[in-house]
């Protein structure tokens, strides 16, 4: 049986993930680790993006770390083809709804984000985005031609409360071991989804998390108010599009996009998929100067949520805070590291 299942994707992709992989092989080789093709490069390999063998095995795995997905060369490939679509196609094939992303500012890191350093010093969020449902499966979707000429575009943002509840047990359980403090964002003065999520949210809440505290936010002010003070959040449950797009702003008040890792998990006893929240960066790709601290943190998390090793995750979580303190940058943190060296870097700390 797989313990690790890897899949690189593309641009920066393999870049990070053959750090993910010296990282393993140190700190426990005794995990069988596997790979696969998928995004772009699968779909020039086997002319898809997400193979069933790749999605069987990913199933089959205890973890699945997957590096990015994307680029301009698929831009065109029909929708079904793109490599995104791969990346949605294996979250709904391996019911991963709950999409844990923690922003945590590291203490050396408080001088290196483009916000004021007392504004992010000691930042420890956890989004919570639901990631199986919404705009981005909902039907009917598409772009249509129309007869007087011109087209139409669709997408459909559908949520039931079977949905929004279990995402919001996954937010209030999780708050119950941190500052027990939940923030729901949606936009329900605009959104009848919106105005369910709220519903269903304090019906939840009032029946069974009523220790937790609670607050209910507009996510266009969840937006401003993650830029003017962070560290009011502790929790923050949101949906598919807005945890997307609340994610890579969170990111960056840890210092870069590089830095986010994430956990996808489904039902107890399901693997889980870990993800860098970054893309395939091809502005950087192949350059050798991706931080890949956002996906080794992603198999730290892998290491807590779904191999059972969290003693190995807090060695490794530790190992990347002293090679930070030390001193290693790579360019997007300010430095000159290579992904390289910046791996070499917390493998020296372990
Ligand atoms: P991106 O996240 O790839 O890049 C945004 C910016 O952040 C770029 O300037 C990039 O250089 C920088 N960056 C990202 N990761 C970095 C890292 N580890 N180290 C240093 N700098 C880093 O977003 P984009 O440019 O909007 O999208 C590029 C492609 O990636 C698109 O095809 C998109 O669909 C895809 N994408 C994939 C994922 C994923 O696989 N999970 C996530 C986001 C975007
Ligand atoms: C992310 C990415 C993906 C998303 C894309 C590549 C499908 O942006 O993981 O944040 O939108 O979920
Ligand atoms: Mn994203």
């Amino acid at each position: 049986m797989t313990d690790l299942l890897l899949l690189p994707g593309d641009g920066i992709g393999p870049e990070v993930t053959a750090q993910v992989r010296r990282v393993a092989n140190r700190l426990a080789n005794d995990l069988t680790i596997d790979e696969r093709p998928f995004g772009g490069t699968s779909f020039d390999q086997l002319g898809t993006p997400l193979a069933d063998e790749t999605l069987t095995q990913a199933k089959a795995a205890k973890a699945v770390l997957m590096g990015a997905v994307g680029g301009p060369q698929w831009a065109n490939a029909p929708r079904d083809k793109r490599p995104e679509a791969g990346l949605l196609g294996l979250r709904a094939g391996m019911g991963v709804f709950a999409n844990l992303r923690p922003a945590i500012c590291f203490q050396p890191l408080a001088g290196a984000s483009t916000l004021k350093r007392e504004v992010i010093e000691g930042l420890d969020l956890m989004i919570v985005r639901e990631l199986t449902g919404g705009v981005y499966f909902g039907k009917p979707r598409g772009i249509e031609d129309l007869p007087g000429g011109g087209r139409r575009g669709v997408d459909t943002q559908v949520y039931t409360t079977a949905e929004i509840e279990r995402i919001a047990r996954v937010a209030f359980e999780l708050a119950r071991g941190r500052k027990n403090k939940v923030h729901s964002a949606e936009k329900s003065n605009v959104m009848e989804t919106g105005l369910l999520w709220r519903q269903v949210v304090t019906d939840l809440h009032s029946r069974e998390y009523a220790d937790v505290e609670l607050e209910h936010i507009l996510a266009d002010n969840a937006a401003m108010q993650l830029v003017k003070n962070p560290k009011q959040f502790d929790v923050m449950v949101t949906d598919n599009l807005f945890g997307d797009i609340l994610s890579d702003e969170a990111a960056q008040l840890t210092g870069s996009l590089g830095m986010l890792p994430s956990a996808a998990l489904g039902a107890p006893g399901t693997p889980g998929l870990y993800e860098p929240i970054h893309g395939s960066a091809p502005d950087i790709a192949g350059q050798g100067i991706a931080n890949p601290l956002a996906a080794i943190l992603s198999f730290e998390m892998a290491l807590r949520w779904s191999l059972g090793r969290a003693d190995l995750a807090d060695k490794l979580y530790a190992a990347v805070g002293k090679a930070l303190e030390k001193g290693a940058r790579t360019p997007d943190l300010g430095g000159q590291l290579t992904t390289i060296e910046m791996a070499d870097a917390v493998l020296t700390e372990l």
